[in-house]
């Protein structure tokens, strides 16, 4: 059988740069090597009680951009998280196993407690719980996500190898594969692209929105004037020109450096290198979103199949756990 991949994404509604570069082109690699599984993880995105009246339209688009992308249901199994409720009997096994202690010091849990100190509820304490159900329960060995996800994964394996202690070995130890790209940064050159922080630029914008948008950018600070000469090293417009045109790079960088050319101009190429990039993304995913059946018909068969493999784990487990 081939090893499995696990990912999970929350339903962030359109997906953006970031998310493509950083997980999507990743996901759609990894769908011809192993038996991948991606998730929209709709429990997890009520942690915070914001916008649950955009949670369908969110997991609509969201599976648009995905299949838009190259996730193909042929290969990948693709649902939504709540469609499988065995993971929440699973958390709540997994919950007894799991000591306070360990869950108290995730830092993003610490984070949360700043953000949302009015709403310090018992599903944000119980995250990396759940996430780690996600995971065993297809018994997947190898999940790909960014660096920031790192200390979930190190629970989950603690996780994992406190059960199989107790109750037997059942499932095996998930490994992060992390993606090869760093960090892709937001439109204001500072922060990590976010559709949140609102410095993202969408997949499926337009050509004329995609120009608009870029013009916003910030670059080089010290760069005032046209002839001021730029330092590209620092400038995120060029940063994102390394993604899109990576052997246009060292000319462009000698043009910015003697200001042979205008931050103006240089979006407009990055705008263009975009577009052309996505072209045939955004060709597909306008015909995809002409038929938003398909959509509900792929996540149903995706939950089906999810299903079907989450039972047989569950079953397992509560044999192990002494339950059956
Ligand atoms: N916590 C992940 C994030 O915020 C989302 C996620 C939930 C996940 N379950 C998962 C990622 C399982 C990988 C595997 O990005």
């Amino acid at each position: 059988m081939r090893r499995r991949v696990f990912s999970g994404a929350r339903p962030t509604g359109n997906q953006h740069l970031g998310n493509y570069l950083g997980a999507i082109q990743n996901y759609v690699k990894l769908q011809d090597e192993y038996q991948a599984i991606y998730c929209i993880v709709d429990i997890h995105a009520l942690i915070s009680l914001e916008d649950t009246g955009l949670l369908q339209g969110n997991i609509h688009n969201m599976t648009l951009d995905w299949l838009a992308a190259g996730l193909d249901p042929e290969k990948s199994i693709l649902f939504v998280q709540s469609h499988v409720p065995e993971v929440m009997e699973l958390h709540t096994l997994l919950s007894m196993v799991t000591p306070l202690s360990w869950l108290l010091r995730v830092p993003t849990f610490k984070e949360k407690v700043k953000v949302q100190p009015q709403n310090v509820n018992y599903g944000l304490v119980g995250y990396p719980v759940l996430m780690t159900a996600d995971i065993v329960l297809y018994k997947a060995e190898l999940v790909p996500v960014g660096e920031d996800q790192l200390p979930h994964l190190e629970l989950a394996r603690e996780i994992v190898r406190r059960f199989n202690n107790i109750f037997g070995d059942t499932f095996p130890e998930p490994q992060a594969k992390l993606t090869s790209l760093p960090l892709v940064l937001g439109l204001d050159g500072k922060e990590k692209m976010s559709k949140q922080l609102g410095n993202d630029i969408e997949l499926a914008l337009s050509e004329e929105e995609t120009v608009a948008r870029i013009m916003t950018a910030v670059t080089d600070p010290a760069r005032r004037y046209r002839n001021d000469p730029g330092h590209p090293e620092i400038c995120n417009i060029f940063r994102l020109h390394k993604y899109f045109n990576p052997s246009g790079t060292d000319d462009l960088a000698n043009q910015c450096r003697s200001a042979k050319i205008g931050c103006v101009d240089c979006k407009q190429l990055l705008a263009g290198e975009i577009n052309s990039t996505l072209r045939p993304f955004r060709q597909r995913r306008a015909e995809l979103a002409d038929n938003p059946k398909y959509v509900t018909e792929v996540l149903a068969d995706g939950a089906e199949r999810a299903r079907r493999i989450a039972r047989e784990t569950l079953g397992e487990v509560k044999q192990n756990m002494g339950l059956l």
